[in-house]
């Protein structure tokens, strides 16, 4: 049996409710199924203000919190931002940096990315950095070089045998239902592997029905799942259908 990360990156979605109700389906699912724990990292990354309610909810099944962004810096006066060690705080274990609407929507750099992470480690926090090329970058070939550069600047400085993990989404593969093929995810996902050695998660249009090509190619160690991890059932699904395909 393969060991797969099904992280869940919530975005700007859900509410108290929400998350209450995730929890309750999330609890009865492993009622059903309880073989579902075996091997598998779970972590679900909500808006900062749900952390807490999150994690009261989750750790008890099994379940990580990650936050979907943090400071590059420590407290102090910056107004808008959350420290690492408040993360740590309220019951996070990882932390997404560098998403490419981080990096698109809101400008952050790799050198800024990098910062982010490196705090998150000083913290105890596991830096869940992700990668991906545009397509217009795809289409002009620049694929390797982009995310070559991205990771290098990433993990910059970080401490040997720092605990982390990377996500390979191309850009054109999030929110728009266009998932990339298994092989080209592969190809990617294997340059960072043999570059990094630390597990890597394939994110982009991830749902039930693509999941288990996605997860058993060799490279892949899982997934960084925004859509389809708003419903605890799309995402157990996910799950299940990737461990019917090991059978
Ligand atoms: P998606 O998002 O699964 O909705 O494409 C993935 C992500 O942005 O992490």
């Amino acid at each position: 049996m393969k060991k797969i990360f099904l992280f869940g990156n919530w975005k700007m979605n859900q509410n108290l409710h929400a998350t209450k109700n995730f929890a309750a389906e999330s609890a009865a699912f492993f009622l059903e199924q309880p073989d579902m724990k075996a091997e598998t990292e779970i972590c679900i990354f909500p808006p900062f203000v749900l952390i807490p309610e999150a994690a009261k909810n989750f750790t008890k099944l099994g379940i990580n919190v990650g936050a979907q962004n943090a400071s590059d810096h420590g407290e102090g006066a910056y107004t808008g931002e959350v420290a690492p060690s408040m993360l740590k705080e309220a019951g996070c274990r990882c932390v997404i940096v560098g998403h490419s609407e981080r990096r698109h929507i809101y400008g952050e750099t790799s050198e800024l990315v990098n910062k982010k992470a490196l705090n998150c480690l000083a913290s105890g926090l596991i830096p869940v950095l992700c990668v991906g090329e545009t397509l217009k970058e795809r289409d002009a070939g620049q694929t390797i070089d982009v995310i070559s550069s991205q990771l290098q600047k990433g993990v910059k400085d970080f401490p040997v045998g720092a605990a982390y993990i990377v996500a390979y989404e191309p850009v054109w593969a999030i929110g728009t239902g266009r998932a990339a093929s298994a092989q080209d995810a592969e190809k990617v996902c294997r340059l960072i592997k043999d570059s990094v050695h630390v597990p890597v998660l394939y994110g982009g249009s991830v749902k039930p029905s693509n999941a288990a090509e996605l997860f058993s190619q060799p490279s892949i160690d899982g997934g960084l799942i925004g859509g389809a991890s708003l419903k605890a059932r799309d995402f157990f699904e996910i799950l299940k259908n990737f461990r019917a395909s090991e059978i």
